[in-house]
């Protein structure tokens, strides 16, 4: 216990378990022993600990990585958290001399500190993974150029796309994932130790060296903020939130696909899994999953914004809370990451499964209406034309595909030859001229830039 001195009895057991934060906030051992490093190395650099002191300090903090390894989970349950778990080890370790590690800072700063840290290092190796889905993604784009979808609005059929194209709006929304997280990094580049409980420090401790250390670009300006805010890890579940959302739709999109009504995509077997009854299923769980785990990651960002909701002054052990959510979050969305490129990398796609009933149907129909326009015809005039071409082709059960000059002309003779192109599938595309669009020119053009940006060599 670190604050026995005033009190007559122990704390009760169950209080104890119930406050207890070691079984999770165990992960922040690693940068712990780097904050409490930095921070004698700096009393010894403003005279407060030996140097001789330092060296036995140091390598006790040195040896308990190994220590709490060889533990491992016994000592769960023992401690109120790691800090005193750090305290308490090094003391068994070095003896007295571990009593001055705590002098001019308080666990309110300390722990703000060291899970900075723990999101720096986190954060960035999470981003490496986005990039690396991206890239997975471009990848069965670049494949795809020629192979045409339908795309949907209101999951019925739209207009005809390539799966390029469509394979590329998933690389946008993972790039503003990439984005969200640059700004929670920015949001964690000040470093709170030296804040002390909630009010700074009487004794001279050089914050800039502590925080340059560390590897923050400067110190934190307010001592009350930075051992009470917590907006940061607020950021952090926002951006998983929402890139758990775009995985999880992503996710959908492959469960339809995979289905025998859609049958446009076979997810490889490490990534389904078998039915205990049903001997011929094939599940596609681990997409099931991803789009399931959603929910968690927007439970969290609620969860941890209610704790914070009306938090007075300076530290309050409600905040104990923030870190469960922190670690629950990242590790939903690091998974779910490095899988979903695992699912993506595995797919095959059923590459003809769509050309006949493209062909067969009345997608190209606003392409028509665009030719109309394009004869100064005014567009609500155009789609009432089409509309009624439309109905007309269904009742007669012909294709555009197979549509006649004549036929057109039945209902208005300004139609000629091109009008019959507008309607024919690869003309569609390349036709679409709109910064943005399907057009295969500017989705190669897309897949160009991308590689460049993910510093793929061109080939
Ligand atoms: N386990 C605590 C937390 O995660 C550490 C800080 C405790 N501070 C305190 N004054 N009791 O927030």
């Amino acid at each position: 216990m670190l604050w026995g001195g005033r009190f007559q009895q122990g704390p009760d057991a169950m209080a104890l378990r119930f406050s207890s934060s070691f079984h999770f906030d165990f992960r922040l051992l690693k940068y712990e022993l780097k904050v409490n490093t930095a921070h004698v190395e700096m009393l010894n650099e403003i005279g407060i600990i030996e140097g001789k002191e330092l060296v036995e300090i140091t390598d006790g903090l040195n040896s308990i990585e190994d220590e709490f390894v060889k533990l491992g989970k016994s000592v769960e349950g023992e401690y109120e958290d790691i800090h005193s778990f750090i305290e308490k080890t090094l003391f068994d370790k070095i003896g007295s001399v571990a009593l001055k590690i705590h002098s001019g800072r308080s666990r309110n700063d300390l722990v703000v500190t060291s899970v900075m840290m723990w999101m720096r290092e986190n954060v960035n190796t999470l981003i490496k993974e986005i990039k690396f889905l991206q890239l997975i993604i471009l990848r069965k784009a670049e494949a795809h150029q020629q192979v045409l979808i339908p795309s949907y609005t209101h999951l019925q059929r739209a207009q005809p796309v390539s799966l390029a194209f469509h394979m590329l709006s998933h690389i946008y929304k993972l790039e503003r994932d990439i984005e969200r997280l640059g700004f929670v990094l920015s949001q964690i580049d000040k470093c709170p130790l030296g804040s002390g409980a909630i009010a700074g420090s009487t004794l001279p401790l050089d914050r800039g060296s502590v925080g340059k250390k560390l590897g923050f670009s400067s110190v934190s300006e307010n001592a009350t903020d930075s051992t009470n805010q917590r907006d940061y890890i607020l950021d952090m579940l926002h951006a998983s939130s929402v890139g758990m959302i775009h995985l999880s739709s992503l996710a959908e999109e492959i469960i339809l696909w995979s289905t025998k009504e859609w049958d446009f995509v076979k997810i490889s077997e490490e990534f389904t899994t078998g039915s205990s009854l049903m001997p011929q299923k094939r599940n596609p769980d681990i997409a099931e999953l991803i789009r399931g785990k959603t929910g968690r990651a927007s439970g969290n960002y609620l969860s941890l914004s209610t704790t914070l909701k009306a938090m007075p002054f300076g530290y309050n052990r409600d905040l104990q809370e923030d870190k469960e959510a922190l670690f629950d979050s990242f590790d939903t969305f690091y998974m779910s990451v490095k899988l979903m490129a695992g699912i993506i990398n595995g797919l095959s796609f059923n590459e003809d499964r769509f050309v006949e009933e493209l062909n067969n149907d009345f997608t190209l129909s606003t392409d028509l209406a665009d030719w109309l326009v394009m004869k100064n015809i005014p567009f609500r005039k155009a789609h009432d034309l089409v509309g009624r071409i439309v109905l007309d082709c269904e009742e007669k059960k012909v294709s555009f595909s197979k549509m006649t000059l004549e036929h057109l002309k039945i209902f208005d003779q300004i139609f000629d030859a091109s009008a019959l192109e507008a309607i024919s599938l690869r003309g569609a595309f390349e036709r679409k001229k709109t910064t943005g669009s399907t057009n295969p020119e500017f989705v190669r053009e897309e897949i160009e830039k991308w590689k460049r940006k993910l510093n793929l060599e061109s080939a």
